[in-house]
Order: C-alpha cells, then structure tokens, then sequence
C-alpha cells in the first residue's frame, strides 16, 4: 500500500480541514439549503436536516476520509485497492465509477449557478440592486436566467477558473486560496446576519426556521425528509467520493473523527447562518420563502441595495459566494482528474482539460433548459432541476449506502480500527453501530418511502 498519494499531500493538518471545508461549504450552504429549506416550510426540514448530518452525514464523513486515506488514491482505484485488501469483490469499484457520474452531473449545474453568482458580482458593484424592491429584483433575476447567451459566457468563466485550479495540483493552489476565503465568507455572513438582524424580521426568520411545524410536511412528508437527507449529502459533499479524495491527501496521525467533526459543524454553521442572513429579508419585504433556486438572487439584493455601504459589500458577498463555489467545484472535478492521471497516464493538465469540457458541455444543457428549452422536461423537471433532484435526493445517498455498507461490513473490523485509531472506546463503538446499521437503514427507508414503495407494500 502505498503511504503517500503519488498526487501529493496536504502540507499541514489544517490543510485538510480547510480543504475539506471548501468542499463542504459551497453553494450547497448559502444557495440550496435556505431553498429546500424555504420549500418545505422551515424549521421541521432544519430538524431533519441537522439529525440527518449528525446521524448520517458525520458517520459516512469518517468513512469516506478512512477509504480514501487507506487506499491513496482516485476512489475507483481506492476502492479496488481495498477490496483486494480485504479479500473482497472488486465489483465495488462501482462506488468509484458511480461517484464519477455523480459528479459530473453536479457540477454541470453547479457551475451554471455559480455563473449567476458571478454574474451579481459586477450587478452589485455597478449599484443595479439600489433601492430595488421585490419586483424589481425578480426581474433582474428573469432577465439574467433568460439570456443564455450571457450564462454561457458565466458559465464558461466558471469552469475555466476550476480547471485551471485543479490543472495546477490540489495542494498548491487550493490551500492557499482556503485559508483566506474561508474565514472572510464567513465573518461577511456574520455582517449578514446582523444586518438582517436589525432591519429585516428577524423574530419571524428565527421561528421559521427553529419551530419545527411537522404540519407543514402533510402531503409530502416522505419527499420532504428525502430532501432534508439529500441536502445533507450534497452539503457534505458525500456520497460521490470527494471527501474520500481529500482524505487520501490526509497524513496517517491526523485524527479522522475529530475532523469530521470539525468539518461538519462548520458547514451546518454556514449553511444556518445564511438562512439567518436571508429568511428575515424575505420575510420583512413579503417574498415567498418557497420562490426555489431563484431565492438568494431574489432576496439578497433587495437588502444589499437598502443597506449603507451595500454595492461595495454586495459585489464582496458575491465574490465570496463564488470563490466557495470555486473551491467545492474543485472536489468534484478531482476525483476524475486523478483517475485519468492514474489509468491513462495523462498529464494532470490535460486530464483536467478533458474532464472540464464534457462537464462543461453538459452544463449547456442545464443552461439552456432554464429558457431556450423550458418546454422540454422529465418528470415535469427541467434538465438543471432535474440533475439537482436526482444527485442530491438518490445518487448521493446511495453512493452513502455503498460506502457505510462496504466500511461497516466489508472491511475488517481491524481495519477500521487501525485507520481510524480511537481504540475500542466508546466512540469507536458509537461509530460502528451508526455506519453498520443506522445510517444504511435510514438512508433505504427514506429512499423507498419517497418514492411510495412502503405505501405499495402497506408500511405507511
Ligand atoms: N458540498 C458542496 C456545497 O455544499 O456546495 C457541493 C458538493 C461538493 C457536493 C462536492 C458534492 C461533492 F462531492
């Protein structure tokens, strides 16, 4: 086995961390979750979604990270590299292959609403939210998602700015671009948050979003968890082997569970200070928490252009909201790119050359779907939905299962024990039992009940 990773390591134990944070804290955090949120109606979605992370989302973390560190390489020959260990099927090298598709299916999207973010950059900046009302910060967000033109131009900046990032290595460009971003989005929230404190309802976001009201789930009880559990993948980043990656970079005396930890709070900080930054703007200028993908690029502006100060710190949200962006992006993008550098022997600039112009021929279609081909849905969902519905709520999870099944029952209990080096303690013992049994149940469970199989077979 080998003990480094031929791609390199983290230079220092924060690094990881950070690193893993990036992928964590993206989108995910500050556009998706205060909308799936808003969706189903607030505070029993963030109850689900925190027990989901806690039980779930904390457990796989530590699992991903042990694979990746144990095997050392792209999850596809990590996953082989282990199953020979283990005397095991190498058909579980599917955990790898599925992860590639979940990927690149994720980041077509993901670059398209990035491209929006970066698109609000010079919006803020050259004042186009100053005193806008809720109308009129609809129809600057129209107009945009109308233009594909224009997105194609974002979202192909978008992708560039990634490629280039993981052309040039992990280690190298991305520890250095974390260290700063990371803690200046964050205390920008925090301004956010004040802000929203002081002139939006406030009191009216804080009961949205911390009194859970199961009323709210009546009818789609079984799609709204599958959301709050699917949100909690994609916010982690699990499921598709990106922090599995990262952890392949990790040195041997770090401690996995501790940085899981680490890693997940910060992200669920993120991700409920940016509902706090944006339920009591919605609230107090009568916009509907339900409005979907649109919600921040609806909302935001209408406080950035109240605000004394706001086209400066508006255009300086944005560009924090993309450099986050940027660094989960990077996540996705590296699990191939090392593949390809691994198998085919590609340079690591031409591997991610190649793996950045099909995702960015697929996200294409997502743009487009969002106007020139509107008409053309799956399931009454355009392309761009679509792809976020079907990664998030079932691809994700079921690379989790994969994972939790092959860490909590195919590998050796000495295995785990000597990776994850928390003796037999109670922690250790807590772990086990969440990723053998606890976490495949529930993520099955919650699978089959969205889609009306326990109902068929008269469980519910
Ligand atoms: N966790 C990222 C976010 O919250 O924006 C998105 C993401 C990155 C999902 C990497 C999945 C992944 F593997």
């Amino acid at each position: 086995m080998a003990v480094t990773s031929i791609h390199g390591m983290w230079s220092t134990r924060l690094a990881f961390i950070l690193a893993a944070s990036g992928s964590a804290v993206g989108l995910g955090n500050i556009w998706r979750f205060p909308y799936a949120a808003g969706e189903y109606g607030g505070g029993a979605f963030v109850l689900v979604y925190l027990i989901c992370v806690a039980a779930i989302g904390i457990p796989i973390m530590m699992a991903e990270i042990m694979l990746g560190r144990r095997g050392r390489q792209s999850p596809i020959n990590t996953m082989r590299t282990l199953t020979a260990q283990e005397g095991r099927a190498g058909s579980w090298q599917v955990v790898g292959w599925m992860g590639i598709v979940t990927a690149f299916l994720i980041l077509s999207f993901y670059s398209v609403i990035a491209g929006w973010a970066l698109a609000y950059v010079f919006r803020a900046a050259a004042g186009a939210f100053n005193g806008i009302d809720g109308v009129a910060a609809g129809e600057i967000f129209a107009s945009l998602v109308g233009d594909a033109e224009r997105l194609l131009a974002w979202h192909t900046i978008f992708m560039a700015m990634v490629v280039l990032v993981v052309s040039r290595g992990v280690a190298s460009g991305l520890e250095k671009a974390v260290r700063y971003l990371m803690p200046a989005l964050f205390v920008l929230l925090v301004v956010m948050v004040i802000y929203a404190a002081s002139a939006g309802d406030f009191a009216g976001a804080i009961d949205y979003l911390f009194a859970p009201d199961f009323e709210k789930f009546k009818g789609h009880a079984g799609e709204a968890i599958l959301s709050a559990m699917g949100q909690a993948f994609f916010s982690l980043s699990l499921g598709m082997g990106a922090i599995m990656i990262y952890g392949s970079y990790l040195g041997r005396d770090a401690s996995i569970a501790r940085n899981s930890v680490i890693v997940a709070s910060m992200d669920t900080l993120v991700a409920l200070l940016a509902g706090l930054a944006i339920f009591p703007v919605v609230f107090a200028n009568g916009l509907a928490p339900d409005s979907g993908p649109g919600l921040i690029f609806q909302t935001l502006p209408i406080a950035f252009g109240e605000m004394p100060g706001g086209q400066l710190f508006g255009a300086l949200f944005f560009v924090l909201l993309v450099f986050a962006a940027w660094t989960s992006a990077i996540s996705l993008l590296e699990p191939l790119v090392a593949w390809l550098v691994e198998n085919l022997s590609f340079s690591r600039v031409r591997a991610s050359i190649l793996a950045g112009l099909t995702v960015w021929l697929l996200g294409i279609a997502c743009l487009l779907s969002l106007n020139e081909w509107s008409g053309f849905t799956v399931f009454g969902k355009g392309i761009l939905d679509l792809f976020d519905f079907l990664t998030a709520n079932i691809l994700l999870p079921l690379g989790g299962i994969l994972i939790a099944i092959f860490a909590g029952w195919k590998m050796a209990r000495a295995s785990s024990l000597d990776e994850l080096r928390l003796g037999e303690g109670l922690v250790y013992r807590a772990w086990r039992m969440l990723i053998r049994y606890v976490a495949p149940t529930a993520v099955m469970l919650v699978m089959l009940n969205a889609l009306g199989i326990l109902k068929l077979i008269g469980l519910d």
